[in-house]
């Protein structure tokens, strides 16, 4: 739409028709994302190492009525990122408008106890693997031009840091910075880059980290008092996707029920 002052709530938020591109997808926020995307009417490519659950989430979009198509991808291996976008490449013949960057792993301990190994994984899950993915999917983006989006999820650790995630903190605070001078230097192409920063959300990620006593306590501090629902991550990764965004690039939203209240 040539003036976005003409946009009525409906068209704002209209999606239907785009395809979007979404890694994760196997459970939690990912899977979310995927699900309400084919909801909206995308064309929907979901890709996560765990092949199984990932192709039962797209086979779910199918199942009522949308469209979607799964593809493995593992973000510690160059080869297989590279083999996903070269496959992506292919199918959707060159017409990607949405990039969501959900995927990501977690270890919760002492830093003084941590390893280079686990440091490797979080870094390239979490950081360098998105930006390969990112790299080498943003030419098309660019040639699609104004109204394409890169919604990338971080954390409130990357912003505020937390204790047992040090790492991890780091590697979501890496994603913050990235989207934020991505969208510096792809606004000219009229792409919009923005980060969803969620608050404990409850997916097996935090109930796989976080011990039931410390989850109490966590909920105890949160000031709406419970922990995210996945599809409430989702919404945030869908609005920044929809045309009601255009004019919002380099932002990051912590959805965390006021956990963090970032300046
Ligand atoms: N759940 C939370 O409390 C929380 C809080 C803040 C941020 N986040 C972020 O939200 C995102 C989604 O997390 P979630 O809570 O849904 O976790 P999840 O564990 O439910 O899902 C993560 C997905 O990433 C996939 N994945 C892991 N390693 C991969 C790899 N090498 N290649 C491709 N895919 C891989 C997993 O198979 C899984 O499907 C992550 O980036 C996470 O850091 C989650």
């Amino acid at each position: 739409m040539s003036d976005p002052s003409a946009y009525t709530w409906k068209q704002a938020t209209a999606l239907e028709g785009k395809t979007a591109v979404v890694t994760g997808v196997a459970s939690g926020i990912g899977r979310a994302t995927a699900l309400q995307f084919g909801e909206a009417g995308l064309m929907v490519y979901g890709a996560d190492i765990n092949e199984e659950q990932g192709a039962a989430t797209m086979a779910a979009i199918v199942a009522s009525g949308g469209r979607g198509e799964f593809l493995p991808l593992d973000l510690t291996k160059p080869e297989s990122i590279d083999a996903f976008v070269d496959n992506l490449k292919a199918k959707s013949g060159g017409v990607i408008d949405i990039i969501a960057s959900v995927a990501g792993v977690d270890v919760v301990e002492p830093f003084i106890e941590s390893k280079p190994e686990t440091w490797n994984i979080i870094l390239n899950v979490n950081f360098v693997g998105p930006v390969r993915m990112i790299h080498r999917l943003l030419p098309i983006l660019i040639e699609r031009g104004r109204g394409t989006k890169i919604v990338t999820v971080a954390s409130d650790a990357g912003r505020v840091g937390s204790t047992g995630e040090t790492v991890y903190s780091g590697s979501k605070g890496a994603v913050i910075a990235f989207t934020k001078a991505l969208a510096r230097e792809t606004a000219r192409y009229g792409i919009c880059c923005n980060c969803v920063a969620p608050g404990p959300t409850d997916t097996p990620l935090f109930t796989g980290a976080v011990a039931a006593k410390l989850r109490d306590a966590l909920i105890k501090a949160i000031p709406l008092r419970r922990v995210a629902l996945p599809t409430e991550i989702a919404n945030a990764i869908l609005f920044f996707s929809c045309p009601a965004a255009d004019y919002i690039t380099g932002q990051v939203l912590s959805v965390s029920g006021g956990l963090t209240m970032h300046g």
